[in-house]
């Protein structure tokens, strides 16, 4: 989704470090950029359609030295890719940068055409940039006029604005869409978030809701929704620029696939050492609401299996977008776990905010520190990751899973249901973790070996049977994110019920058996399709092999492990296939298209 950076600088190399911040918000998902810099007398304005290496070539048709710029990667919402769509926009006296959606603004242009405006974009955001410059020519106070146009404002926003009339100051506000303060040796950002500020400075603050911000080269004054100065705290990131690079890997996905060992490993951990989320009492509450997008969606699948399965606890998982229409089963009893990698994600934090008015108690699973969702849920787990860059999650996603198979093991706990030998296996399990995923790893030239015999078909089924069903979504999820193959996922034992029709000779359908339970019932639904010739690529553990090639044209090997780890292992074998499938196909694996990493519009 779009990214902001706005730097006001002692120096005249705005340009340049605002375009390294856009460079460090590419993962975010654009198709569209552009810079405003003061170029001594004005605001010039430069933008382009596609990466923002073609804005860079652009730029170095001009003299870009400058002291103040705001710049952006627009993700179309309102109206095509296009030059004239993508922002800045600058409207009167008024240039800046939007990253949300203004709802009502099919209304304030109305109300601005009678009033003499013209547009020439389809956006949103034009209209807020015109709205702006016609409440300040209304109150004649910069700052009057941003609360005035936000008080007109729905929707969400976080904007960096520059007035004509003082153009090396950026105003600052958001809401419902991230903004961060940071603070230099040379000068003061506002941006969408760390990343793009971490190679000049690790010193930030958080703005939130409704708060208005002043930077200038020299000073950073904030305000309260009534314009009243408030003071802020100056917090330091963690992350550091090296995280936000390759490191010698071909992708941000594979680097990604390559930290899982220690990312999970670090989460069991921690869970046996110093675990900060241990007094979370599920006695408490009557259900548990999972509510999520995406890949995390289908981790809290993964979460709602283990806690019913082990903990005796009935779950619902529901699709972010959805969950307002289940609204009256929220309850003051109701326990809502919100899971997301970015913690901006705008359905996710809407489904959080209703529990919330309901009187929910709300637990985050986040892996972004700081973010919306985590300042905003009663209590945050955080995955602590690491920064995730790759479009397709990963490491995201594993994370998540890893989160939820101790929270099942804590209600297990709690229920007086986890027996002293169990509880050495999932302890043994779990703290042998990163060896096991490190050997998942090592079987390159097997997923490689299979994107070969795959990476040429338009279609592909995923089959498997409960908790291997959940891992299906995602492998499917990631295959179609990143190698824009269509991909469906099936629990094995429904496709015969329909979707079987498509299966043809040489349709690969990759199975998952890993549970011992469902093991036969899935090699059944497997050789139903197999009788209608697919191509049929067999994903089970170690101590299932015999005889699989009745069925099996190909075979993936995990190694065995409880239900509390074996979904990681599996997913990263899957997450593998797509890689490498992707990679024959040549596709842009990190940036896919249509994609955005933070999706922070409903
Ligand atoms: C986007 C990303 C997905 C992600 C989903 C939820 O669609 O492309 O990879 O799973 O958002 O994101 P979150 O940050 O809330 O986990």
């Amino acid at each position: 989704m779009c990214g902001i950076i706005g730097y006001t600088t002692r120096k005249n190399n705005s340009v340049e470090v605002a375009l390294s911040g856009l460079k460090n918000l590419e993962y975010r998902g654009y198709d569209s950029s552009g810079i405003a810099f003061f170029d001594g007398e004005k605001m010039d304005i430069i933008k382009s359609k596609g990466k923002i290496s073609n804005l860079d070539d652009k730029l170095s048709n001009f003299n870009t030295n400058s002291c103040c710029a705001i710049a952006h990667t627009r993700w179309a919402t309102h109206g095509e890719p296009n030059e004239t769509n993508a922002h800045p926009h600058q409207v009167g006296k008024v240039t800046l940068v939007h990253n949300g959606i203004i709802e009502n603004y099919s209304v304030l242009k109305d109300e601005l055409l009678k009033n003499g405006y013209t547009f020439k974009s389809e956006t949103d955001t034009e209209v807020a940039a015109a709205y702006l410059d016609y409440c300040y020519s209304k109150t004649q106070d910069k700052l009057q006029a941003l609360v005035d146009a936000c008080k007109a404002f729905r929707g969400s926003y976080a904007f960096d604005v520059v007035y004509e009339d003082e153009p090396t100051t950026i105003y600052a506000t958001r809401k419902d869409s991230p903004l961060v303060i940071g603070y230099s040796h040379d000068g003061n950002f506002a941006a969408s978030d760390i990343s793009a500020i971490l190679n000049y400075t690790n010193k930030y603050s958080l703005i939130e809701e409704g708060e208005f911000v002043k930077v200038t080269k020299d000073i950073v004054t904030f305000y309260n929704k009534d314009l009243h100065e408030i003071e802020k705290k100056s917090e330091t990131a963690t992350w550091d620029a090296a995280q936000y690079q390759k490191n010698g890997y071909e992708h941000f996905m594979l680097k990604e696939i390559y930290e899982q060992p220690k990312a999970i490993s670090d989460i069991f951990n921690r869970y046996y050492t110093n675990c900060s989320y241990k007094d979370l009492d599920f006695s408490k509450f009557d259900k548990i609401h999972i509510v999520a997008c995406g890949s995390a969606m289908h981790a809290s699948l993964v979460g709602k299996y283990l806690l019913q399965t082990y903990g005796k606890i009935p779950v619902m998982v529901e699709i972010a977008s959805e969950y307002r229409y289940s609204e009256e089963l929220i309850t003051p009893s109701t326990l809502l776990i919100v899971v997301s990698q970015s913690g901006e994600t705008a359905d996710t934090l809407a489904a959080l905010r209703l529990a919330k008015e309901k009187g929910a108690y709300v637990v985050g699973i986040v892996n972004a520190v700081g973010s919306t969702i985590a300042r905003e849920v009663d209590k945050c787990i955080y995955t602590y990751a690491g920064p995730e860059i790759a479009v397709a999650t990963t490491k995201g996603y594993t994370s998540q899973v890893a989160v939820f198979s101790t929270l099942a093991l804590m209600a297990m706990e709690q229920k007086g249901l986890l027996d002293k030998n169990i509880e050495k296996l999932i302890k043994n399990d779990m703290l042998n973790i990163e060896e096991k995923i490190n050997s998942v790893i090592s079987n390159r030239e097997k997923y490689l070996e299979i994107a070969n015999q795959i990476y040429k078909h338009n279609d592909l089924f995923f089959i498997g049977r409960g908790i291997d069903s959940t891992v299906c979504m995602e492998g499917s999820l990631k295959l179609k994110e990143i190698s824009y193959m269509h991909s469906e996922s099936y629990s094995a034992g429904e496709l015969k019920h329909g979707t079987i029709s498509l299966i043809d000779k040489g349709t690969p359908v990759i199975s998952i058996a890993t549970d011992e339970k469902l093991f036969e019932k899935t090699v059944s639904n497997i050789k139903e399709t197999k009788a209608r010739g697919s191509f049929s690529i067999f994903v089970t553990t170690e101590n299932h092999i015999d005889n699989c090639d009745e069925f099996a044209d190909e075979v993936i090997i995990l190694p065995k492990a409880t239900d509390f780890t074996e979904p990681i292992l599996t997913v990263i074998a899957l997450q593998l296939v797509a890689y490498e499938t992707a990679k024959l196909r040549g596709c842009d694996i990190d940036k896919p298209r249509n994609l955005a990493k933070s999706v922070t519009v409903e």
